[in-house]
């Protein structure tokens, strides 16, 4: 089973005036079970309109998604909202935890609309930061942790519910380098433990090995 398959997608932006702005030109992209795949190109080559798409956030103009084996093309803004639950994991570059909860509290909110409840949430949420060296941190706001730290609460949130396919747009953009690549060492060793597919974008050449290939995408067009 693969963790992606993207088929002739297109994106087509319509803007106020009419005009209209390709995101997205016929990519086709296959990302297996446990691969982490880096996603590599320049600003504005469409690289968070295809996690968007991939992670059901976005739906495609034209083409076919398919995600660990769920046709999600011609879902509703329903069912892509339990499909997102169920199935995939964001960490975005600027991490978005909710300010006023705790790291504890920013994994449980995650499953309010998820699966586990009550005390098998809070043992999820207990197990991660444990993993993720966050033990003693979890009732820390945002406001009171490292970059790093917060980067990784976002990990664990992304992880909570079991996701098939982790779409990480840029997770180490915000961070110095060497911190940067910790955070890629614990994303890697995360995925493999769990066997679960990735995408990372980046533009730092730097944290391409941490990925196990490489595709480039320029102008909305797809290049392995
Ligand atoms: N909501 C939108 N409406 C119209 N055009 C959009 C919208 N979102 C993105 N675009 C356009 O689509 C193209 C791809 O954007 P996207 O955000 O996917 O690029 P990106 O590769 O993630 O760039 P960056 O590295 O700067 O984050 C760009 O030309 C952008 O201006
Ligand atoms: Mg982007």
């Amino acid at each position: 089973m693969n963790a992606l398959e993207l088929t002739d997608v297109r994106k087509v932006y319509t803007m106020g005036d009419d005009s209209e702005v390709v995101a997205l030109d016929r990519a086709s992209l296959t990302i297996g079970s446990d691969e982490i795949v880096a996603l590599v190109g320049p600003s504005g080559s469409g690289k968070t309109t295809l996690c968007s798409i991939a992670g059901g956030i976005l739906r495609a103009t034209e083409g076919r998604v398919v995600v660990a084996d769920e046709d999600i093309s011609a879902y509703s803004e329903k069912e892509l909202t339990r499909f997102r639950q169920r199935m995939v994991g964001f960490v975005f570059q600027s991490v978005n935890l909710v300010p006023f909860l705790t790291a504890r509290e920013n994994l449980l909110v995650v499953d309010e609309l998820g699966q586990r409840r009550g005390k098998a949430a809070q043992q999820r949420a207990d197990e991660l930061l444990e993993e993720l060296g966050l033990a003693d941190r979890a009732k820390n706001l945002p406001s009171q942790l490292s970059g790093g730290q917060r980067q990784r609460v976002a990990i664990g949130r992304a992880l909570m519910n079991d996701p098939k396919l982790v779409l990480f747009d840029e997770p180490t953009s915000a961070l110095d380098t060497k911190l940067g690549e910790q955070v890629m060492d614990l994303i890697r060793t995360e995925m493999k433990r769990r066997g679960t597919a990735a995408i990372v974008v980046t533009h730092d050449e730097r944290i391409l090995h941490y990925c196990d290939r490489s595709v480039h995408i320029t102008d909305g067009v797809l290049a392995a």
